[in-house]
Formats: C-alpha cells, sequence, structure tokens
C-alpha cells in the first residue's frame, strides 16, 4: 500500500491540491467582482466554518478506512450502499481533469510566450486579440495540454512518497517564496496601496445573499472538497507509532487547520500581486475571468522589468496548476488500482498512469476541438464542451460529492465521526448533520436560479 512519509509531506500535497488555478487565477477576478474586502472575509469565515468539517470528514474516512475513494466507502460502512458516492466522485474528476489540462495548459503557452518577449508592446486591445487567436488554435492547444498531463503523469509514475510527497516539497516552498516576492515588488508600486486598501477594507454593504453563496462555492472549490482528492491523500497519511483514536483525530485536526492557514495566505498573497497592479494602472478590477490572461500581462507592460515578470507569474501559475492535476490523476490512479485488485488482473500504477494519461489525452482533446468550433457537433445542450464540464463539475457534481460525504459520516457512520472531544463532536456532527448539507442544498438550487 503506498504511503507517504511524514507529516509535512501529507500537508504539503494536499496545500498543493488546494492551491491552483482556483486560488490564483478565480479568486482575484472573484473578488474584484464581489467589491474586495468584505467578499475577503466571507471568504475566509466560510472556509473555516464550512470548509474545515469538509476537509476534515475527508481525511478522517482516508484515514479510518485506509482506501482511496474507491474503497473507503465501503469499507466504513461495510455495505455496497455507497458505492454511487465513489463512481459520481471518479466521473466529477475525470471531468474536471478535462478541462483543467487545458486552462494548465494556457499557462504553459503563456509562460512561454513571456519568455520570448511576444507581450512586449502590446496593448489592452492586442493582448484581447492574442487570446482570442490562441482560444481558437487547436493545435497549439492540444500541445499544451498534452504537455500537462505528460509532466503530470511522470510524477504520478513514481510511488507516492517518491513522486508526489518529493515534488511537493519542493514546489511548495518555492511557490509560497514566489509569491511573497511578487507581492513584495507590487506592494512599492506607485499607487499600489490603492489595491492593498481595496483588498484589505471591507465595505459590508457589498454583502448580498448572493455574494455569501459565492464565497461558499468558491471555498469549497480551492479547498479541493467533494471529489475523494483528500480521501484518498488520507488514506496515504503514514501509521503512527501511537495509533489510538485521539492522536488520529489530532493530527487529522492539525493538517486540516494548517492546509487552510495555507490556502487562504496563498489566496491572499494572489490578491495582493493582483490589485496593487491592476490598481496602479488605472485597469478596472472587476474584470471577470479575463483578468489573468489578458490584463494582468497588459499591466506587467509597464512594470519596471516586463519580461522577468510576466515570466515568474505565469511560471508561478504552472506550478501551482500541476501540483492540483497531480492530486486530480492521482484520484483516478489508485481508483484503477483499487478497482482491478479485486478482479484476475489487478493493475499495477504504471499500467494505470498508462490508462488514466491516455483517458486524459483523449478527453482533453475532445474539450479543446469542441470549444475552439472544430468540431461542430461536439457539444451539449448548445454549450461546448469545455463550459459543459466546467458548469456541471462546479455547479453540480462537486456540490453533491461534498453533501454526500456529509451525509455519509453525519448519519450513517459514527466510525468516521470526531470523537475525542464532546463539545467539538457535537458540533461537528450537526454541522455534518444538517449545517453543511443545507448550505450545499442552497448553492446547489441558487446556482440552477431557483431563486
Ligand atoms: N483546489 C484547486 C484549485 O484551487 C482546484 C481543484 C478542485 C483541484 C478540486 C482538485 C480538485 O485550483
Amino acid at each position: 500500500m503506498s504511503s507517504f512519509s511524514s507529516k509535512i509531506g501529507v500537508l504539503l500535497a494536499a496545500a498543493g491540491s488546494a492551491v491552483g488555478l482556483g486560488s490564483i487565477w478565480k479568486f482575484p477576478y472573484v473578488v474584484g467582482e464581489n467589491g474586495g474586502g468584505a467578499f475577503i472575509i466571507l471568504y475566509v469565515v466560510c472556509s473555516l466554518v464550512f470548509g474545515l468539517p469538509l476537509v476534515m470528514n475527508d481525511f478522517l474516512i482516508g484515514k479510518l478506512s485506509g482506501k482511496s475513494a474507491y474503497g473507503a466507502f465501503r469499507t466504513l460502512s461495510g455495505n455496497n450502499r455507497w458505492q454511487w458516492l465513489s463512481c459520481l466522485m471518479i466521473i466529477t474528476v475525470t471531468l474536471l481533469t478535462s478541462f483543467y489540462f487545458v486552462v494548465t495548459g494556457w499557462c504553459f503557452y503563456y509562460m512561454v510566450e513571456a519568455a520570448m518577449n511576444t507581450f512586449a508592446g502590446m496593448d489592452a486591445e492586442a493582448l484581447t486579440n492574442f487570446f482570442h487567436t490562441f482560444e481558437h488554435q487547436p493545435t497549439t492547444m492540444i500541445i499544451y495540454a498534452f504537455i500537462a498531463i505528460f509532466l503530470t503523469a511522470a510524477v504520478l509514475w513514481f510511488d507516492v512518497n517518491k513522486g508526489i510527497e518529493r515534488l511537493s516539497k519542493i514546489l511548495m516552498p518555492m511557490l509560497f517564496l514566489m509569491l511573497i516576492a511578487m507581492a513584495f515588488h507590487m506592494a512599492f508600486l506607485d499607487g499600489g496601496t490603492k489595491g492593498l486598501r481595496f483588498l484589505f477594507e471591507p465595505d459590508l454593504s457589498k454583502l448580498t445573499p448572493k455574494v455569501i453563496l459565492e464565497a461558499i462555492g468558491l471555498s469549497f472549490f480551492t479547498l479541493s472538497i467533494g471529489l475523494g482528492i483528500l480521501i484518498t491523500y488520507g488514506g496515504y497519511m503514514p501509521k503512527e507509532q501511537d495509533e489510538s483514536m485521539l492522536s488520529q483525530e489530532k493530527n487529522v485536526v492539525s493538517t486540516s487547520v494548517q492546509m487552510i492557514v495555507l490556502v487562504l495566505f496563498v489566496s491572499l498573497l494572489a490578491g495582493m500581486i493582483v490589485f496593487p497592479a491592476v490598481f496602479a494602472y488605472g485597469f478596472s478590477p472587476a474584470e471577470g475571468p479575463q483578468l489573468t490572461f489578458v490584463t494582468l500581462p497588459n499591466v506587467f507592460q509597464h512594470m519596471f522589468s516586463p519580461t522577468l515578470t510576466s515570466v515568474s507569474f505565469f511560471a508561478l501559475m504552472c506550478v501551482a496548476a500541476i501540483t492540483s492535476t497531480i492530486s486530480l490523476m492521482e484520484v483516478m490512479v489508485a481508483f484503477i488500482c483499487e478497482a482491478s485488485g479485486k478482479t484476475k488482473q489487478p493493475l499495477n500504477r504504471h499500467q494505470s498512469v498508462t490508462i488514466v494519461g491516455v483517458i486524459q489525452l483523449i478527453t482533453n482533446s475532445l474539450c479543446i476541438l469542441s470549444m475552439t468550433g472544430s468540431v461542430s457537433w461536439l457539444t451539449i445542450m448548445d454549450k461546448n464542451l469545455f463550459d459543459a464540464a466546467n458548469n456541471l463539475t462546479t455547479n453540480i457534481l462537486i456540490p453533491i460529492g461534498a453533501m454526500g460525504t456529509s451525509l455519509f459520516t453525519g448519519w450513517f457512520v459514527p466510525k468516521a465521526r470526531y470523537q475525542s472531544s464532546p463539545l467539538v463532536s457535537f458540533i461537528y456532527l450537526m454541522m455534518l448533520r444538517w449545517i453543511v448539507p443545507i448550505v450545499i442544498l442552497i448553492i446547489f438550487l441558487e446556482s440552477m436560479n431557483v431563486f
């Protein structure tokens, strides 16, 4: 059975999964669209109040069962009734990965183009055109998505502690240092303090129910909840000498809190990089998804060293994205290894990585061909596959997965509940049984425009 060799390894790998395009690409533009400081407070509160019980729940399910998302529910419940949740998670991960690699490919492309000085002298219009032209170049997009898939598969080829753990221990500290250095650089821009004020001065009038739901949804996405990732990593937690329930639970609580703190820290740093720059050069913070790929390269052109700043920023995005794709693909690899272990022909890690890699090459190519319009019939309900997979996973499948794990532990599996302290276990149980499922139901209905 694969496992991490140290607690810090688990923490960095889990933080690597959580810190990704969500924190660095999505977080700044969602903050920008929702009025800055007030949204940040909400995001922090939601991550701690709703995110923490769910992260702990995932880790505990994995640790107590010692299994990945495939076998954990069956092992803990002792029957097959929860197998649908495992299947749902693997479908969600497969769909999510089918567009996540596409965006990861964009980051690699932008890093290479920045290094070749392509953006030099481009204004906002030229950069918008550049982005739209790229969006219609299937071959280039497929090549870069393949590079990202290949790099991820290369890491997974090794055992968990030699591949994921070792790489996370190198890449995550590097990522933190790069973020801190860039945030420091931006803080000294003339006019940059306006951006910091936007980020940290809350305007409470901006808080509407819709903004609250947006904050909860974003915190689930950035914490990698609802897909079996943290269950799988929980299954890889190293065995301790003291395997009592108390010590296992203590361990899970400390890893969960540390992971959430790291994610919040990185998201704030991403904001501290983006907003001073955006404000210093008179751009709008509410540019939406194109903030990263159009506005920022434009902002960087005005800075002291445009090439170095652009390359560093996109390199940082590549690192963040790759540590997330590693966790997504690992769930699929562990699933195949575990599921095939029951058959006459168990597959080893290398075979599973190859199968998952090939599946990803196919699904990502289909997404790209569909979104570039190269194959016109590749759509679902008038949406291209990229948008369909993005909406379906973020708005429907991730909330169902999170709600399922919450109800599983809350109502059906006492063994997986937190037990060490009566007060904490009572609050934890109420969260899993009632509050988290109801909140998720509301987000779910909201995203389907029921309200
Ligand atoms: N948490 C990752 C991010 O912020 C996205 C992700 C979601 C990764 C779910 C894995 C699973 O980008």
